[in-house]
């Protein structure tokens, strides 16, 4: 369960995710909003930050309270301020509308299973305005899976502010029975003479969503496409190529 994952590892998840590749991005889609976002499975904020830094008003919601706490503790570190929400994607209820909702990192898919999509994907259809768009973010399978190659790597090495090292281990497995990839995580914590002072595991599953499973689920969630793109400088998406499917949705007219 990556409840449980997250909590073991929220405090670390700064140092060795520091990637902003969908920053502009997401800036941009959330600025002609003209309204404030919901950003889902906000986790600590890498995006939420520099989207608040941008002038836009933000409504967070994660399951984690441990991603979380680390979210408050860098708004209150910054003097920014959001709504945050600890609920599940599943089964949430926030008593508004938005005009946008974006569920960035292609983190939809750790929801491995698909009653657990289909719920969610329910939850965001009527939490959205009727002229409100949601923004989800996936692998493109054959893409990702060329990453998953059954070999304990590592993947990440940064130095620490006491001149120690966080090492990070990573073991991709694919399960093809159920399109679903686990990725076992190891992080090790070296003093500044070299020494290992702590060593922690921990194992993520996410869901290989095929484009066509994809479609599938968001039309019976009452949703449909805008536009569908296959990187963040908004290239079409090609099946065969693109490193991801950012998908532009928004609720069917019945
Ligand atoms: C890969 S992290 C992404 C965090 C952040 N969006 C980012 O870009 O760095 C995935 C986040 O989803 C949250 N999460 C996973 N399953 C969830 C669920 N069912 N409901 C709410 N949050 C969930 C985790 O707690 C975690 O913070």
């Amino acid at each position: 369960m990556s409840e449980a994952h997250y909590a073991r590892i929220a405090e670390l998840y700064d140092t060795f995710v520091k990637t902003d590749y969908d920053v502009p991005f997401f800036i941009q889609e959330a600025q002609a909003a003209h309204d404030d976002v919901l950003e889902l499975m906000a986790g600590t904020g890498r995006l939420t930050i520099p989207l608040i830094e941008a002038g836009i008003s933000m409504t967070c919601l994660d399951f984690s309270a441990e991603m979380l706490a680390v979210l408050r503790r860098k708004l209150t570190e910054r003097g920014l301020r959001a709504e945050i929400h600890q609920r599940n994607v599943c089964d949430f209820e926030l008593g508004r509308q938005f005009t946008l909702i974006i569920l960035p990192f292609q983190a939809f898919p750790e929801l491995t299973d698909v009653e657990d999509q289909r719920r969610a994907l329910q939850r965001i259809r009527h939490h959205l305005r009727p002229d409100g768009q949601f923004i989800c973010t996936l692998h493109n399978p054959p893409v990702r899976l060329k990453y998953v190659d059954h070999q304990l790597r590592l993947a990440v090495r940064e130095e620490r502010a006491d001149g120690g090292h966080l090492l990070v281990w990573l073991l991709q497995q694919h399960q093809p029975a159920t399109q679903v990839v686990e990725v076992l995580e190891f992080f090790e914590e070296y003093n500044a003479e070299g020494v290992l002072v702590s060593k922690r595991y921990s194992a993520l599953q996410f869901h290989l969503l095929e484009q066509a499973r994809f479609e599938a689920l968001i039309t019976a969630a009452g949703l449909e496409v805008v536009a569908l793109y296959g990187d963040y400088q908004k290239n079409p998406f090609i099946a065969d190529t693109s490193p991801f499917m950012i998908w532009v949705l928004r609720p069917r007219a019945n």
